[in-house]
């Protein structure tokens, strides 16, 4: 069986940490976003093949993912020649797909049993299944009702305030028969939310819910990127390097090389070959990745910091995310809430 995961969006709401980085690959710790979607698919041991519908920046996602760590499944890289939507994106890559097919956005992660899932989607004899999550404010995501004996009966894509009925939104997961996408044009922008779905319900085809009520989370926003790690950090959602590990953990490579004077609060992350001076206080939850250098008297908490960073002397870092190859100086302060670009200097 094959998975198909669409990864070719531009992460706008991203920027500036996507200009250099696609989305797909931000780091969530020391591992691309991606590495975490494909170990979920992991679980299941008829995927043979996982294909990445990419666009935007697609050598990078392939080199981030060739550098990492191995998975028992083909990876296929399928560029489309222009963004062709949601749709338009599995459409193109349907000379590789037969059978039913495990989609999902390349932007969300949920604590899910996918093998129940295509369990339920086979036993309903389904020509697609969605998979469902509740959430406060539905308006930026895709509004899914039902009926009673769970039949998907209005989808509505980023509904207006007034469109609002139920909490029910499309998770970004879904079975669907292969022979179902032929309604799709060849080398056209074509959406699954907008176009392929309500035609499914248009044709009273059988077009089945399936209600998650396990972590998940769409990492969109910078907002939501940095709530992932504390998520992770607080075992709400069990995943590497916290995994089975006791609450407020000091997760520290061995090759860190840690002053004896530095104090850390757990949850924090030290990752590879990172260097911390005497006095330094990092966390609660700080994650710095490899090859950062942070010195003696700097303060952070609740930040991230990318591979390649220096933070100054007496610097006091608050609710930041940094990039690539930053440097901040000596007693800086920047202000909190702020995401950094790479390369950037502040002093
Ligand atoms: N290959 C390819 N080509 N991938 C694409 C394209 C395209 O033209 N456009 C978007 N994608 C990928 C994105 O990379 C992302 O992984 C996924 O498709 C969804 O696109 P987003 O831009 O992240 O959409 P969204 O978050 O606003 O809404 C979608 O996700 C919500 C759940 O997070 C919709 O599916 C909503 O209905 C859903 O609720
Ligand atoms: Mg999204």
């Amino acid at each position: 069986m094959k998975a198909l995961l669409l990864v070719g969006g531009k992460g706008t709401r991203l920027r500036p940490l996507t200009l250099k980085t696609p989305k797909p690959v931000v780091p969530i710790f020391d591992r691309p976003f991606l590495a975490y979607q494909l170990e979920a698919l992991a679980q299941i041991s008829e995927i043979d093949e996982v294909i990445l519908s990419l666009n935007y920046q697609p050598d990078r996602i392939e080199e981030s993912l060739k550098a990492g760590e191995s998975f028992p499944f083909k990876i296929r890289y399928v560029v489309e020649p222009a963004p062709l939507g949601t749709a338009g994106a599995v459409r193109y890559a349907k000379q590789f797909i037969d059978g039913s097919i495990l989609v999902c956005n390349g932007d969300v992660l949920a604590q899910l049993d996918l093998a129940d899932l295509l369990d339920k989607h086979r036993q309903q004899n389904a020509r697609a299944t969605i998979v469902l999550t509740e959430i406060d404010n539905p308006a930026a995501y895709g509004l899914v009702e039902t009926d009673l004996e769970g039949n998907v009966k209005c989808f509505l894509e980023k509904p207006e305030p007034g469109h609002i009925a139920s909490n029910t939104i499309n998770a970004g997961i879904y079975v669907l028969e292969s022979d179902t996408l032929d309604r799709i044009p060849e080398n056209t922008n074509w959406s699954l939310e907008r176009s392929f779905f309500p035609s499914l319900i248009k044709n009273k085809e059988k077009f089945q819910a399936y209600i998650s009520n396990g972590y998940w989370i769409d990492i969109g926003t910078t907002e939501k990127y940095r709530k992932i790690h504390w998520d992770i950090m607080d075992r709400q959602f069990d995943a590497q390097p916290f995994h089975s590990s006791e609450m407020n953990t000091v997760v520290l490579n061995p090759s860190a090389n840690i002053s004896e004077t530095a104090q850390f609060i757990g949850p924090c992350f030290i990752g590879e070959n990172v260097t911390v001076g005497s006095g330094a206080k990092i966390g609660p939850y700080a994650v710095i990745n490899r090859n950062c250098t942070i010195h003696e008297g700097a303060v952070l908490e609740h930040s991230i910091i990318w591979p390649h960073t220096e933070i100054g002397s007496r610097a006091v870092l608050r609710n930041l995310i940094i990039g690539h190859a930053c440097k901040i100086e000596n007693n800086i302060e920047p202000k909190e809430g702020t995401v950094i670009e790479d390369g950037s200097s502040i002093g």
